[in-house]
């Protein structure tokens, strides 16, 4: 069947320091995207990974008294805790200091080399001796070096390049002719605007500097510098061009949906299509630029004391918090900002007062009128509970749609207008009344599709908060299943598997505002 895989890729992260929560977010998401298509039965597959060479690696490593592999194994085992600890379900860890990535890279490079893409030239900058680092103009603060504040020299060394210029015209017909290559669709404007038109320079693509990197066979005083090495990490993953069978390439490849925040769009916008362009491969179907995550004073900075780790909230608020937080705040299109109150906010109200009292008011209902049983399916549906079934289709539609489109903010959205619509049901039917005059097979109905809602409510949330969606699900005494999930997300006619439902605790509990947004604040200035 075609269209029926799904790989999902995030940038590999440097692991030059602690992983912070922009880093999380991008993981987050990636997971997220990778879970919906997973629950539609797809063939998924997701990569994350670190970006271990390079000469801050090699000077941090120093720093630690490690040498740089120590270091960087210590740091790939830091995020896959970190992972581990957010449930991220990636298929693959990539580390650019693996040898089955190394190898991948040296046969790119000579193969390159000998189409003649890449070729030996002079590197210029202005170079800091002391730090070993070549800057632009822009870079300097007040003509200095912005790292150690001393002067710099003009310097030329060695050093080979790739020939963007060759690909230029084929890259631009190609974002023409593939609407969806780019999302959101301004940053492709911005990629011609900003670099393409005033004309694509080459790229140098190795240095002589200095030696933690992978070596040149054909010239092995030059290491492959940064990008070259680091966005082949994508494919070297799936064992292109390595002695291992190609299996997974042969799967997987092009990648579906690649993330990057928008530091890195350039690189992913324009080189690496034109890499994979002049190793005559297929691109990626979307890659997919998210903003950033501010904070109020701006970004997030440790000299500013205003760095937020993801530790800091998941050991107090839960996973499933957190993850909510960071995909409804953060618009993917532009910046949003991690403020302590908007957490507690969020928590408080759409997790707290919409989800977990529906689901507390929904259970104590069936529990008082039906002891527990959830009734069943009532035919004669009246005005209201078909108004109901219709408008959660169209969420269900919405949901999709937004989600498809890559835009999760909004798609989370559609479902807390599903929730709110869901307790106005409530109001709206007055199940207490109902009671009270003996309507029964009317109140039968309400609790019916109260029951189903939370059940369709849950499946929706599942690739987000995949153990609220599981305490949902227990609670109203639904056997999840995950192959049937969701396609039954549209029927009305027949609750899979009900039992009696159980009353659990509340999923979420309401937050003490004033003391929450103190913690959150303090754990802030004080790292
Ligand atoms: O650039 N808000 O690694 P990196 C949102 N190794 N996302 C953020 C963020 C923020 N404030 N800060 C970081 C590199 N990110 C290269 C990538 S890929 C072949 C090589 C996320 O450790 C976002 O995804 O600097 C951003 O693009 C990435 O972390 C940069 O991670
Ligand atoms: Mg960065």
């Amino acid at each position: 069947m075609l269209n029926n895989k799904f790989y999902v890729t995030t940038p590999i992260y440097y692991p030059s320091g602690r992983f912070h929560i922009g880093t999380a977010y991008t993981t987050v998401l990636a997971d997220s995207i990778k879970r919906y298509h997973k629950l539609k039965g797809e063939d998924t597959y997701m990569l994350t990974g670190t970006d271990e060479h390079g000469q801050k690696i090699q000077e941090v490593a120093k720093k630690n008294g490690q040498t740089p592999k120590e270091y960087v194994d210590k740091m790939a085992n830091v995020a896959k805790e970190l992972w581990a600890k957010m449930d991220i379900q990636y298929d693959d860890y990539i580390q650019t200091t693996e040898t089955r990535h190394e190898k991948v890279v040296q046969k790119i490079f000579e193969k390159f080399k000998e189409q003649g893409d890449i070729y030996k030239g002079e590197y210029e900058g202005l170079y800091c001796v002391p730090c070993e680092t070549y800057f632009t103009q822009t870079q300097l603060v007040n003509g200095k070096c912005p790292d150690c504040g001393r002067d710099v020299i003009p310097m030329k060394e060695e050093a080979y390049f790739f020939n963007m210029k060759k690909y230029t015209d084929k890259l631009l017909k190609y974002y023409e002719e593939n609407p969806d290559f780019i999302k959101p669709d301004y940053r492709k404007n911005e990629m011609i605007n900003n670099f393409i038109k005033p004309g694509l320079e080459d790229l140098c693509v190795t240095r002589t500097t200095f030696d933690w990197g992978i070596k040149v066979p054909s010239d092995p005083k030059h290491v492959v510098y940064v990008w070259l090495d680091a966005l082949v990490n994508y494919l070297s993953a799936l064992n292109y061009l390595s002695d291992e069978d190609d299996t997974l390439m042969k799967k997987y490849w092009p990648a579906d949906l690649q993330i990057v925040g928008k530091d890195i769009a350039r690189f992913h916008l324009i080189y690496w299509p034109i890499f994979l362009m002049a190793l005559d491969l297929p691109l990626p179907k979307t890659i997919l630029v998210h903003n950033w995550i501010m904070m109020k004073d701006g970004k997030m900075s440790k000299s500013k004391g205003n760095v937020i780790y993801p530790e800091t909230l998941l050991d107090r608020y839960g996973l499933d918090a957190v993850r909510y937080f960071l995909l409804r705040e953060m618009p993917v299109a532009q910046d949003g900002i991690f403020s302590p109150e908007q957490f507690v906010e969020r928590y408080n109200f759409d997790l707290c007062n919409d989800l977990s009292n529906l689901l507390n008011r929904t259970i104590s209902m069936v529990n008082k009128y039906f002891d527990g049983n959830v009734p069943n399916y009532n035919g004669t549906i009246n005005e209201v509970d078909k108004e109901l079934e219709e408008f959660t289709n169209k969420q269900i539609d919405n949901f999709e749609m937004k989600l498809n489109n890559y835009e999760i903010a909004n798609a989370l959205q559609e479902i807390w207008t599903l929730i709110s619509r869901t307790n106005k049901y409530i109001d709206e039917t007055m199940p207490w009344s109902l009671a009270k005059e003996e309507k029964t097979e009317q109140l039968k109905s309400v609790m019916y599709h109260l029951i189903e809602n939370l059940r369709k409510i849950a499946i929706l949330i599942s690739p987000f908060m995949s153990s609220t969606a599981n305490k949902i699900f227990k609670q109203i005494g639904i056997e999840k299943n995950e192959l049937k999930l969701w396609y039954s997300l549209k029927n009305y006619d027949k609750i899979e598997n009900v039992k009696t439902i159980q009353k659990g605790e509340p999923i979420f509990m309401r937050l003490n505002k004033e003391e929450e947004i103190a913690y959150i604040q303090d754990a802030m200035n004080n790292k």
